[in-house]
């Protein structure tokens, strides 16, 4: 059976360009109606244009449904505005892709201490304002998909970008817990870590890689994450056609007692502390402990 999105309404942040616009071009063609939202800044964050406009009349030419949306996601009221004009507009918000981002890269050693505060105000409490503006709609409607963006720097780490890194995986974070929360009334957080030639890659990709790695090619992933039957609580990578899971895991790790339970015990233990075989992948922060006591039973 087809995914289709008629009589939902979604806002996808960043939406200007790069995958964003994809999304919302594909969103629109299966019949959402589509907001979409970007400040048109440069890869750093800096200015503004109207490329948010651009893509709308791209939706429109091809028959369907969008408005523009000039807000920075960094600015939580201006989040609570463009949520309030659309439910005005459309009577509801649906599904929330929290998109947006910026780079300023460097090494840690050179990294001013204001690009660390930008890219993380830009990514972290950029998707966690736009999401709160439109919780309690989701809430009280009972129905709501967020697609948060991670990357594979915050899962895994990548040289300059520490800034970046420390936001995307702080996203992951916050979908996990919102995952939690937003259960009870059908809301499902999922994460994207995409890999997609866009501006943000450009020149860190070989010229056939950038082709390959076209971001039309992630849409399907995240417009499935976002969709009636959507998973939740997932970590999902997606680039270049294939798509993958990611888990955040726990070793059972070891009991130490008495002497062993000391710097030096752990030293001694490493090995088996890290010994991935019977690895779990917690579905809550809680199972960490009951992991624990099991650890601590099975050692009686
Ligand atoms: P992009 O630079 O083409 O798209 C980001 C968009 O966000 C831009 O259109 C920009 O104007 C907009 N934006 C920036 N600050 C904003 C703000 N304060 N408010 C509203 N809009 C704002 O780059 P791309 O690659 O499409 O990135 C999309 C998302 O995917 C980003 O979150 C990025 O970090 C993430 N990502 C991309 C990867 C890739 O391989 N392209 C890899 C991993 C993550």
């Amino acid at each position: 059976m087809s995914i289709r999105f008629d009589d939902r309404v979604a806002i996808v942040t960043g939406a200007g360009g790069g995958l964003g616009r994809h999304y919302a071009l594909e969103l629109a063609r299966r019949g959402a109606r589509v907001v979409v939202n970007d400040l048109g800044g440069d890869r750093s964050g800096t200015g503004a244009s109207d490329a948010a406009q651009a893509v709308v009349e791209e939706i429109r030419a091809t028959g369907g449904t969008a408005m523009a949306n000039g807000a920075s996601v960094a600015d939580y009221d201006q989040m609570a505005e463009m949520v309030a004009r659309t439910v005005e507009a459309w009577s509801g918000v649906h599904i929330l892709i929290n998109n947006a981002g910026v780079l300023r890269d460097k090494s840690f050693a050179k990294m001013d201490p204001a690009d660390f505060a930008f890219v993380v105000q830009v990514h972290l409490l950029g998707s966690a304002y736009a999401t709160k503006a439109c919780w309690e709609t989701f809430r009280a409607q009972n129905y709501g998909r967020v697609l948060m963006t991670s990357s594979s720097s915050g899962l895994f780490g990548n040289f300059g970008q520490a800034n970046y890194a420390a936001a995307k995986l702080g996203i992951a974070g916050l979908a996990r817990t919102l995952h939690l929360e937003g259960a009870k009334h059908d809301i499902r957080v999922n994460t994207i870590a995409p890999t997609a030639g866009t501006r943000m890659t450009e020149g860190l990709f070989p010229d056939v890689a950038f082709a390959a790695f076209a971001p039309e090619k992630v849409a399907p992933a995240a417009l499935y994450l976002v969709s009636e039957d959507a998973p939740s609580g997932q970590i999902v990578g997606a680039g270049a056609g294939v798509v993958q899971a990611s888990y955040i895991t726990l070793t059972p790790g070891v009991a130490l007692h008495g002497d062993a339970l000391s710097p030096e015990g752990v030293a001694h233990h490493w090995d088996a502390i890290t010994d991935r075989s019977g690895e779990i992948v917690p579905g809550t922060g809680a199972e960490q402990a009951m992991l624990i006591g099991r650890t601590l039973q099975a050692d009686r």
